[in-house]
């Protein structure tokens, strides 16, 4: 249907998880760095010097995982929000960008150190858990293939000869919703 394309092109779909993965990895190996590895240590240790590198490349993933942000904004967002599809894992991711944006924003700006400390711990529960959102939000794909087997298996039922077939079809409403109809 013009204009309501929810569905990601298989590029742009592997473009999104490349951005948000190489997020995900450079936070966690940040923390993992900063409070494993080389908590405690001396600075002129080499591991700093990656600790440092990590919140580099961390920084730059953020900055791209914005911009892919932008590009579900566009039209995938707009388009599911009317047909009214997959709304509350939907609302879920954009409750997560939108946390990780303001907590992100906060670790230069937060006046003040307690303030900064609780930006931080909130961008790193939030972003920890960002996986789990993404997954939830997928997941709608896959209970969409699962319903679409399961009307298929009663269209083509394992009749016995004389036994009535009831024909059941998958139908778009007006709002783009599926609907069953004989
Ligand atoms: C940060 C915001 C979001 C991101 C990064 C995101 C990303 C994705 C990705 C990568 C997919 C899998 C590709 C695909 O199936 O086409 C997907 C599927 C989907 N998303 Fe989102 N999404 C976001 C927000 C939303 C919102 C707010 C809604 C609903 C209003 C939504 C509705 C859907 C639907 C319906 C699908 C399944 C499309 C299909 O397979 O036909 N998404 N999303
Ligand atoms: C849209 C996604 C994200 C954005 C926009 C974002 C943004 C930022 C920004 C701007 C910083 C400050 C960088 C600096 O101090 O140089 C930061 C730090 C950090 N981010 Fe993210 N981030 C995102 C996702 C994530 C994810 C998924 C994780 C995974 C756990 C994560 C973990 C961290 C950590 C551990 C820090 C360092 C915290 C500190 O300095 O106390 N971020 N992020």
């Amino acid at each position: 249907m013009r204009g309501r394309r929810v569905t990601l092109s298989a590029r742009h779909e592997r473009w999104m998880h490349v951005v948000l993965t190489s997020v995900y990895v450079t936070g966690i190996a940040w923390m993992s760095l900063h409070y494993g590895v080389n908590r405690g240590s001396a600075l002129e240790d080499g591991w700093h010097i990656v600790e440092t590198w990590m919140l580099r490349a961390h920084g730059a993933a953020a900055m791209t995982a914005l911009i892919a942000f932008g590009s579900v904004l566009a039209i995938h967002i707009p388009s599911a929000w009317k047909l009214e599809r997959n709304l509350f894992s939907g609302i879920s991711m954009l409750t997560a960008v939108a946390l990780l944006a303001v907590t992100g924003w906060l670790l230069y700006y937060a006046p003040g150190d307690s303030a900064r400390a609780w930006a931080s711990y909130s961008h790193m529960a939030v972003g920890f858990a960002g996986p789990l959102v993404l997954l939830w939000h997928l997941a709608y794909r896959k209970r969409l293939a699962r319903g679409a087997r399961k009307i298929e298996r009663m269209e083509r039922p394992e009749s016995t000869p004389g036994t009535p077939q009831i024909v059941l079809s998958l139908r778009p409403t007006s709002k783009g919703k599926l609907t069953l109809t004989r």
